[in-house]
C-alpha cells in the first residue's frame, strides 16, 4: 500500500508517518517544502526495524507551479492508495500573500491540496485496497465569501478556520460526486483529532502563548505527535468497507468510539459546496485540474 503524506516533516504528519513506519508492507511518500527536513525524516523512518519503503517529493505548497511539478512526479508512481491531506500553516504573526496572490493559509492549507488531490484521484480509483483521502480538518472555522483572500480582515485563526471549512467541504463534495458516479469510488472524509497535538507549532508561537500551552500540557490538554500517530495511522490501514462508511463525514475518535462532528451549514449544503468547488477550480486556473473535475462530474 502506498500512502502520500503532505506535511510529513513535522507535527501530525510526522507522527502518522512514524506510526505507519512500523508496518513492513507500506510505502510512504513524504511531501514537504524542505529538502533537508525530507531527507532527515526519510532517514529516521528507514531506521524502523520493519523498514518501510520511503520516498520524498519536495514541494512548497505556497507555489502553484511547484504543485504542478509535484503532481507530475507523483503521477509517475506505479500507483497510489491513500493521501493524508495534512500540511498546513498554523500560527502567523501577520497576513501573508503568496506569489500566486492568495492568502497563504488559503493556498497552503487548502487550494494547493485541492489541486493535488484532484489530479491524483484517478490513481486512487485504481487502488486494489480502496483509494482513500483523509483530510486533517477539525470542526471549526467559517468561510468569508466576500473576502476569501482575507484582504479586508485577517487574523491567523480566521485564516486557519477558513481553510478547515474549505477542506471539509471538499471532502464531502468529493464523496457526493463519487456517490453519483458509481464505481470506482474513493473514500473521502475529514478527521478531527480529539486533543491538541504538541506539534512544531509550539516552536513558532510567541513566548506568552507557549507559556500558557506549557501549563495546559501539564494539565493533560496536549498529546504528542506519536500519540496522534497511534490514533490516526490505523485509519489508513482500514479495509475498503471501513473507509467507505466514513466517506463524506467529519469524524473523531474518543476512547475508540467514532463520533460525527459536522454542524457547519456550508459543509452540509450541497449548493454551497458546489459553489466553493467552482470558485476553487477558477482560482487554480489549471487545465489538468479542470479536466480532472470534469471527469468526475460527467458520467
Ligand atoms: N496541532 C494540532 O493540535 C492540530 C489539530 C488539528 C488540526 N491541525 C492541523 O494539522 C495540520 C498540521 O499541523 P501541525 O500542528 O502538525 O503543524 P506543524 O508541526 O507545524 O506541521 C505542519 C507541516 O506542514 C508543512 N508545511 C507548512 N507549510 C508548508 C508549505 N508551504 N509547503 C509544504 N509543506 C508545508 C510543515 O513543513 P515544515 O516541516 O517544513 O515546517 C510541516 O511538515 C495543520 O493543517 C493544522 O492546522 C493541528
Amino acid at each position: 500500500m502506498r500512502i502520500l503524506i503532505t506535511g510529513a516533516t513535522h507535527g501530525m504528519g510526522k507522527g502518522v508517518a512514524r506510526a505507519l513506519a512500523s508496518h513492513p508492507k507500506l510505502e510512504l511518500v513524504l511531501l514537504g517544502r524542505s529538502e533537508e527536513l525530507l531527507r532527515e525524516t526519510a532517514e529516521e523512518l528507514r531506521q524502523h526495524a520493519a523498514g518501510p519503503s520511503v520516498s520524498v517529493v519536495r514541494c512548497d505548497l505556497a507555489r502553484m507551479q511547484e504543485v504542478r511539478v509535484a503532481i507530475a512526479e507523483l503521477r509517475k508512481l506505479p500507483g497510489l492508495d491513500a493521501i493524508f491531506v495534512n500540511a498546513g500553516i498554523g500560527y502567523a504573526a501577520e497576513h501573508q500573500q503568496t506569489e500566486d496572490g492568495f492568502d497563504a493559509h488559503f493556498q497552503v492549507n487548502y487550494l494547493s491540496q485541492f489541486m493535488l488531490t484532484l489530479n491524483l484521484l484517478d490513481r486512487l480509483e485504481a487502488s486494489s485496497h480502496g483509494g482513500r483521502v483523509l483530510f486533517n480538518a477539525p470542526a471549526f472555522g467559517d468561510l468569508r465569501w466576500n473576502d476569501l483572500q482575507l484582504e479586508k480582515e485577517w487574523n491567523y485563526e480566521l485564516a486557519i478556520g477558513q481553510a478547515m471549512v474549505a477542506k471539509r467541504m471538499l471532502a464531502t463534495h468529493l464523496h457526493t460526486l463519487y456517490q453519483a458516479r458509481g464505481e470506482p469510488r474513493v473514500s473521502c472524509y475529514s478527521f478531527e483529532i480529539s486533543k491538541t497535538v504538541w506539534s512544531n507549532q509550539l516552536n513558532l508561537i510567541p513566548r506568552s502563548m507557549r507559556l500558557l500551552a506549557t501549563v495546559m500540557r501539564a494539565l493533560g490538554q496536549f498529546i504528542s505527535i506519536d500519540e496522534c500517530g497511534a490514533i490516526m495511522a490505523p485509519l489508513f490501514l482500514e479495509n475498503r468497507q471501513e473507509c467507505a462508511q466514513k466517506s463524506g463525514r467529519l469524524v473523531t475518535l474518543r476512547r475508540g468510539k467514532l463520533y460525527d462532528r459536522e454542524k457547519h451549514p456550508g459543509v452540509l449544503d450541497s449548493a454551497t459546496r458546489e459553489q466553493l468547488w467552482n470558485v476553487s477550480l477558477a482560482l487554480c486556473a489549471d487545465e489538468a485540474t479542470t479536466r480532472a473535475a470534469q471527469r468526475l462530474t460527467t458520467r
